[in-house]
């Protein structure tokens, strides 16, 4: 894996990317990638340290305008997010190598770094929560920015880590607070990798113990170009975009980060981008000239609105 390089000042990082075409795909298709235990286990302690107040903050600079004061209130709120200036967790975390990697890919070079953390700090055992999609999400083809879950401490599924529904990222999806998904379970420093708008919720959890997890989001800062390992025999006409009311959806994506958004229309019925495995030929309607759009707005009752 390449070295990454940090740009304090624009507040950027690049790097290569390490994603291939089938991986992106699989990305805009499942909503998610999980890296187990990625973070090194010193900086996962440093940072339960830092959260539960035990270590002195030393920010490696101080943004401008903010006064010490400012600095004490945003440590001690539920959005400490001057933990971003720690040089330690800027390279353990942020950095974190293969999580590089895939936002690279995802989001293109120069990639804007978080300005924000939620932390989640919840005393276990809990109840699960109800499923949701966050606040301010947005379902559409465009993935302007990726966002992570970070969980410190060892996070077996009994101490209830986020738990996920694949491919819900797309459309507002009611799921029964009955109905399991997949937890973004692991040892210290796993990282979860999601689109914002994907439904989850803190898991179940039977153990006792304080689970902390902080939440963040990488941002994009140059248009999509597909810039990202290229496959030399990914066919997109047979590409794997999913089922019925999804892969339309994933496959506007994947032409969104080819750059190619706008060129992006549908047929309908078992054209592109559906397809079973056990159809004859490759699919009609791939690169049709005009047709439909997927309607994100769920305006219409069949799913599609006109697109020229
Ligand atoms: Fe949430």
């Amino acid at each position: 894996m390449s070295d990454v390089t940090f740009d304090r000042e624009a507040w950027n990082f690049d790097c290569e990317p390490t994603l291939t075409d089938s991986q992106v795909l699989e990305f805009c298709r499942e909503g998610y990638i999980l890296l187990p235990g990625v973070v090194d286990d010193a900086v996962n302690e440093r940072a339960r340290a830092w959260l539960e107040g035990k270590i002195p903050a030393e920010p490696s600079f101080v943004p401008e305008g903010m006064t010490d004061q400012d600095m004490e209130r945003i440590r001690g709120s539920h959005e400490p997010s001057t933990l971003f200036l720690e040089t330690w967790f800027i390279e353990g975390v942020l950095l974190q190598p293969q999580l590089a990697g895939i936002m690279r890919s995802l989001l293109g070079s120069k990639v804007g770094l978080p300005i924000l953390v939620s932390h989640h700090a919840s005393q276990c055992p809990l109840e699960a929560q109800g499923w949701h999609h966050d606040a301010d999400h947005v379902f559409g083809p465009e993935l302007n920015f990726v966002e992570v879950f970070y969980f410190p401490q060892d996070t077996p599924i009994e101490l209830g880590p986020t738990e996920i529904a694949p491919r819900t990222h797309v459309a507002p999806t009611p799921r029964d607070i009955e109905e399991g998904g997949v937890f973004a379970h692991g040892s210290a420093g796993t990282l979860g990798i999601h689109h914002q708008s994907i439904l989850h919720r803190r898991g179940v959890s039977t153990a006792s113990g304080l689970r902390h997890m902080l939440k963040y989001n990488y941002w994009r800062s140059v248009p999509p170009e597909a810039d990202w390992i290229r496959e030399p025999d990914f066919d997109l006409q047979i590409a794997e975009y999913g089922g019925h009311n999804l892969a339309r959806y994933v496959a506007h994506m994947f032409y969104w980060l080819h750059g190619r958004g706008d060129d992006y229309r549908i047929i309908g019925g078992q054209a592109w981008p559906w397809k079973s495995p056990n159809q004859i030929g490759k699919p009609y309607g791939y690169e049709a000239k005009s047709g439909y759009l997927p309607d994100w707005r769920k305006a219409n009752q069949d799913g599609y609105t006109r697109g020229g």
